[in-house]
């Protein structure tokens, strides 16, 4: 049997997209700066583009999905500023690495022809829009957005009524910030294992096991 290949996961929380890879046929190792104990796979703490500086051409693939705060469209709503931007120093060291490579961020960042994926392509009840630039790329997302049904969104509304989103009040969620139930959001997003915290970071394993089966056929 041929042997998995390698994907190194940078900036890695808890392992949403290490699941999806996972699932696809690889063997992932993660790396976060926090300690991640609920991450399910093999993970190194530390500084990501340090250790992909140090190792990443030891792998067949690299994914990285640096902090969004920055890029993010609410990013001064809590005051702060100050927040890293970290995508072009990564899309420039992954590219000096020269393997395969996937840089994932939130709607607004600054990604090169990214590929858009939402939960409803993959039958989830969760409506989040994610970004995938991808080399080699892939052109086609699943099937279309199917935002059909009710979902309580972020809007400022709901948050000044303090409403938790969850699938008693609408058949779809946004998983971020505080304002959702952790229960339902882990049945939206399909992870069973993270925090509330954790959950609002992470890109549901769909996404990356959709992408990761593109990948494995190109590295074959
Ligand atoms: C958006 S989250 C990743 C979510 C993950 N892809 C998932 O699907 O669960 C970004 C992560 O980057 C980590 N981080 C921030 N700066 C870092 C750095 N310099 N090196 C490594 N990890 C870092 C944060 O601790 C956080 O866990």
């Amino acid at each position: 049997m041929m042997n998995r290949p390698k994907l190194l996961d940078l900036f890695c929380g808890a392992g949403g997209a290490a699941m999806g890879y996972h699932r696809a046929g690889f063997d992932v190792v993660g790396v976060d700066i926090n300690p991640m104990p609920r991450y399910l796979l093999e993970f190194h703490q530390g500084d990501a583009l340090q250790y992909a500086l140090e190792h990443g051409a030891e792998f067949d693939a690299i994914h990285a999905s640096p902090p969004c705060q920055g890029y993010s469209v609410t990013k001064s709503i809590h005051g702060r500023t100050d927040h890293p931007l970290l995508i072009d120093a990564t899309r420039e060291l992954l590219q000096s690495i020269g393997r395969p490579y996937i840089i994932e961020n939130v709607e607004g960042a600054p990604l090169i022809n990214p590929l858009m994926l939402c939960g409803t392509m993959f039958g989830l009840r969760v409506r989040r829009h994610r970004l995938f630039e991808i080399d080699p790329p892939i052109y086609f997302a699943p099937f279309s957005c199917n935002h059909w049904g009710k979902t309580l969104g972020n809007s400022a509304r709901i948050k000044q009524r303090r409403v938790v989103q969850s699938f008693a009040l609408a058949d779809f969620i946004t998983v971020s910030g505080h304002d959702f139930n952790a229960r339902d959001a882990r049945i939206a997003m399909g992870i069973d294992w993270m925090s509330a915290k954790e959950l609002a970071q992470a890109i549901p394993p769909a996404y990356t096991e959709y992408i990761g089966a593109f990948l494995l056929r190109y590295l074959k």
